[in-house]
Order: C-alpha cells, then structure tokens, then sequence
C-alpha cells in the first residue's frame, strides 16, 4: 500500500468523517475541530492517507513547555534542566483508524511524528517530546517506543537526545 503523509486541509473533509478509531473524543477532535486549531497556529495536523485518500490515522504537534517540578531527578538529569520550564513539543492526539490498527501503522505514524519533532527541535530549540495517553492501552504502546513515565503525572516523554542517536543511527 502506498501511504504518504500530508499536513490536514479542506481536500481531507470526506475523508475525515468516516475516520473511527474507536475513541470517539479522537475521531470527533478530527472532525471538528482540528482545522480549526490549525489555523489558529494552536497545532498542526498530520494525516496518514492510503491511495484512495482514506485516513488511516493522524497526529498533532504542538509548541509546549514543562514544568521542571512536575520532573522526577533522573528526567531532569536526561535533559539537561537549567531553566524552570524546559522547551517541548507535544504530541497532542495521536490515533489510528480500527481498520488499520495492530498492522503496523501506528509505529510508523509515531516514527514519522518524532522525526519531525527531532528535525523541528533541531531548527528552534526543544528537548523533549511529550504524550499524554488517553488510556492505560495508549499508555503501554508509548512505553514499548522508549517513552518514560513521570511521576504523579499522565504525561510521558522521550528526549530529543535520544531521537538524535535513534535517527543518526540509521543514517
Ligand atoms: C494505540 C494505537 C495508536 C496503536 O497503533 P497500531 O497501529 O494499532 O499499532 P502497531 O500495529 O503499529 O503496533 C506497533 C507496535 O506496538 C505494539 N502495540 C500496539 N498497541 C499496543 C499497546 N496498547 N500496548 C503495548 N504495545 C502495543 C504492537 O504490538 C507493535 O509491536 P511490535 O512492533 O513489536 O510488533 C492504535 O491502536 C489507536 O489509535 N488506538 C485508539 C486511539 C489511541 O489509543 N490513541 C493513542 C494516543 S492518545
């Protein structure tokens, strides 16, 4: 199947309501509102399309920032924390359609998203990427991709650093 990657725009506005990945707030957040977010520079989003234009998933990106307390000792010590916040990016929905799930989409979604993320921290200063799982199944799936948790916090993270070595590796 040939797939390609493409920012979200008006072309995707069939597609988008046949989208169901089984979490209605993902599907609706597509449908609705992430447009919108776009064009206000709130986040941007990345569709994943096979041949007939269908959505096999999609991600968001947004600008962020952490709290250096909400950062347990070893996670301020991977990053390097000088500052009282710390640059980020988050990935703020991330979803694959039910059709697609469990067929190997959603890794290369993720790997398409964090090398984004590792060429835009690069370009303007960022060194981490933060998820918030929606659910405890989210959750796991981010942990199998090197994430880590934090503590008393939804959120995880991987540092840019990280990224740097995965993605220079293989170049
Ligand atoms: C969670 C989700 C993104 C995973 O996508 P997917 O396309 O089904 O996952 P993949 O087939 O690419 O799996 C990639 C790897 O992750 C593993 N994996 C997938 N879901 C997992 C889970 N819940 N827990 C642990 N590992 C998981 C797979 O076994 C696979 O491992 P392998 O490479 O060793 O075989 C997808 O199921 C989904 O969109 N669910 C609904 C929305 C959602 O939960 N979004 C998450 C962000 S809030």
């Amino acid at each position: 199947m040939e797939a390609q990657i493409t920012v979200l725009s008006t072309r995707h506005s069939t597609a988008k309501k046949h989208f169901n990945s089984g979490i209605q707030s993902l599907d609706s957040y597509l449908q609705q509102y992430a447009l919108q977010d776009q064009k206000r520079l709130q986040s941007v989003c990345f569709i994943l399309e096979n041949e007939q234009a269908e959505i096999i998933g999609y991600y968001t990106l947004s600008a962020s920032a952490i709290d250096t307390e909400h950062l347990d000792q070893h996670s301020l010590l991977m990053l390097g924390a000088k500052y009282k916040q710390l640059p980020a990016i988050l990935i703020g929905r991330f979803a694959i359609d039910r059709v697609y799930q469990n067929k190997g989409m959603g890794k290369l979604l993720l790997m398409d998203a964090l090398k984004r993320c590792t060429k835009q921290a690069e370009e303007m200063g960022a060194c981490a990427v933060f998820v918030e799982p929606i659910d405890k199944r989210a959750h796991h799936f981010y942990l199998k991709f090197g994430f880590r948790s934090l503590p008393q916090q939804p959120k995880l993270f991987i540092p840019i650093k990280t990224l740097q070595a995965l993605f220079n590796a293989f170049h």
